[in-house]
């Protein structure tokens, strides 16, 4: 594997580990203020990074590359509305997909194909991710000013399940 790819790939397993140390700090954040359905939501999307990490760690194992697991930063974001880490959260998910794009771009001009078809998955991933990002800052714009409305939105978000990721899943 070429050294700028591996390199870019191994630092994706930080940065995945760091999205979900980013959202178990909103999860922390709802659960104070209360808000247990959002709380739930950013729980699950931590334990999913967390699998986006492993499946980078697995596809690097699986083609004889060594891995370096970096420290992780703190997140150091201080939120004052409801809707804060939500923006924060649609931000972050475009600078990942900025990421993955970038370690594409890498894989494309070593024509590494095997990586390029394997970083498919997380091309589709991103796109999923920011438009839930978006819908979630939508309707906490549209319906959080509204004590009823909030309450059946985090009612909402209190329902989602983990599941594992599909790449994981077939690696079972
Ligand atoms: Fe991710
Ligand atoms: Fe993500």
């Amino acid at each position: 594997m070429d050294t700028q790819v591996h390199a870019l790939l191994n630092d994706q397993i930080n940065k995945e580990l760091y999205s979900a140390y980013l959202y178990m700090s909103f999860a922390d954040y709802y659960d104070e203020v209360g808000l247990a359905g959002y709380a739930n939501w950013y729980m699950i999307q931590a334990a999913e990074e967390r699998d986006h990490a492993l499946v980078i760690r697995n596809y690097l194992r699986a083609n004889g590359q060594h891995i370096t697991l970096d420290a992780i930063d703190a997140p150091d974001k201080t939120f004052n509305a409801y809707i804060d880490p939500l923006k924060a959260g649609l931000e972050h998910e475009r600078y990942v997909t900025s990421l993955i794009n970038a370690i594409y771009a890498a894989a494309d001009r070593d024509h590494d194909y095997r990586t390029l078809k394997f970083l498919d998955w997380f091309i589709t991933e991103q796109g999923e991710e920011e438009e839930n990002a978006e819908d979630m800052v939508k309707q906490m714009e549209l319906f959080g000013g509204d004590a009823k409305s909030l309450y059946d939105l985090d009612q909402s978000y209190a329902a989602r399940a983990y599941s594992q990721a599909a790449p994981l899943v077939q690696k079972a």
